[in-house]
């Protein structure tokens, strides 16, 4: 049972809001001992035996390795930039992560928002017509919670003025298409890219990976890679995370990382100075170890998928996703307005659910982003997400009894 320390006498307080203590961090990444026991032995392995089995689930002609999802994003777009350096504009979703936005910005480039649509959560077809033109260099379209957005009209879009389409498939390693497994999320078209952080399908807290058929932003991605420092110690700096990482998100430790505010766990915040180097040859390692089993997390997902749909398909005051039984890396849920998705979340998070807010406001609403970006446009479908929505877990560590709750919680708050 999954439920917060203090239930247990811990604290002696029953009726908080917040949880104090998890026996799980609400992501669920647990990363198996094994696992970095099997990557610590095969450390000496060059990166390239490394990445073996990574190559099986992301087919595609070129691939970089870099320290996380936003400085591959950075490091494409400085490609592209090189391609086409009269372009200034990339043009993002209005409800996405800030890593985003702080990609674009440290590559010297204009963010251009564009609202989203409530169903598959891409863009809003009539605003992305509107924000694509000749100033623009790339598009970015998001597989938020790792399901597939539309991809063939930010196609059209772009192709009308030239401009390279980017799927960002951070959440969506490993996913396809619905009824298409060949079809892989991020390598349908110009570039993709995904990451290995936190809360991730493939966790291993560090990493992302650039992927392209195109040799021309290859190139170009090659000859800035070489520009990158090394980072000295990067293995080992790497380990000393993992080592602390294993140590502290064990049920019982949790609520130490969590309550140290500079780690700022489970917020969303903005991050312009992020680093950017080629990814450590152990986390790669670690990744190869954790892909083996991707396939039965999926499956795990797509169960907890159905099982959440079967049980909450009918309820009133909640609306699932479209696809049933898609492998989300977690279970979107939207609730008929603000003031009962507020009263539902706060019911989860006390009961120490792993059900969570995602990203709080818009992009452009964000502190310190909302300074720098300085737009005040409202962008309706994206406000509406951020405000009725309550995301629920999926992964391997959600219980029967969990997942009971958690739907009990929300049958309950509608009346
Ligand atoms: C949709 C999305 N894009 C980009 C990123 C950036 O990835 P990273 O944290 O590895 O830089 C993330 C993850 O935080 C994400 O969820």
């Amino acid at each position: 049972m999954t439920s917060p320390l203090w239930q247990r006498g811990v604290t002696g307080k029953r009726h908080m809001k917040k949880p104090l203590f998890y026996f799980f961090s609400p992501e669920g990444n647990k990363i198996p001992v094994k696992a970095v026991m099997r990557a610590l032995k095969n450390g000496g392995k060059s990166q390239a035996v490394a990445f073996e089995p990574i190559r099986k689930l992301l087919p595609a002609k070129y691939l970089f390795y870099l320290s996380s999802g936003r400085a591959a994003l950075y490091l494409l777009l400085r490609a592209l930039s090189r391609i086409r350096p009269d372009r200034q504009e990339v043009v993002i979703p209005a409800y996405t992560c800030p890593a985003v936005a702080s990609a674009v910005l440290k590559a010297g480039l204009k963010v251009i928002l564009c609202d989203i649509n409530l169903n598959d959560f891409g863009f809003s077809r009539d605003d992305l017509a509107k924000k694509v033109g000749s100033k623009t260099l790339a598009v970015v379209l998001v597989h938020l919670f790792g399901s597939p957005a539309d991809i063939q009209f930010p196609r059209e879009c772009c192709d009308k003025y030239g401009v390279y389409l980017v799927e960002d498939a951070a959440q969506a390693f490993g996913n396809s298409l619905p009824n298409s497994p060949e079809s892989r999320l991020g390598l349908l078209s110009d570039a993709g890219f995904f990451s290995f952080g936190r809360g991730k399908p493939v966790s291993v807290l560090h990493g992302g990976i650039l992927a392209t058929n195109l040799e021309e932003i290859s190139r170009h991605a090659g000859d800035l890679m070489n520009t990158l420092n090394h980072r000295r110690f990067q293995n080992q700096r790497y380990g000393m995370l993992l080592s602390s990482y294993s140590i502290f998100s064990t049920p019982y430790l949790y609520w130490i990382p969590q309550s140290i505010p500079f780690l700022h766990l489970g917020e969303t915040i903005f991050e312009p100075n992020f680093q950017v180097s080629a990814g450590a040859t152990l986390a790669a390692s670690l990744m190869a170890e954790i892909c083996n089993g991707i396939e039965n997390e999926k499956r795990v997902r797509q169960e907890n998928t159905r099982w959440y749909y079967g049980n909450l398909g009918s309820t009133p005051h909640v609306q699932s996703p479209l696809n049933n039984g898609f492998p989300y890396l977690r279970y979107p849920l939207l609730v008929r307005n603000k003031n009962l998705r507020d009263k539902i979340l706060s019911r989860l998070m006390s009961r120490g659910t792993g059900a969570a807010l995602f990203y709080p406001v818009p992009v452009n609403e964000l502190p310190k982003l909302k300074e720098l970006l300085n737009d005040t446009n409202v962008y309706p479908n994206a406000k509406q997400l951020s405000d009725s929505l309550i995301t629920l877990p999926v992964h391997s560590g959600v219980t029967d009894s969990i997942r009971a709750e958690i739907v009990e919680i929300i049958k309950k708050s509608g009346y």
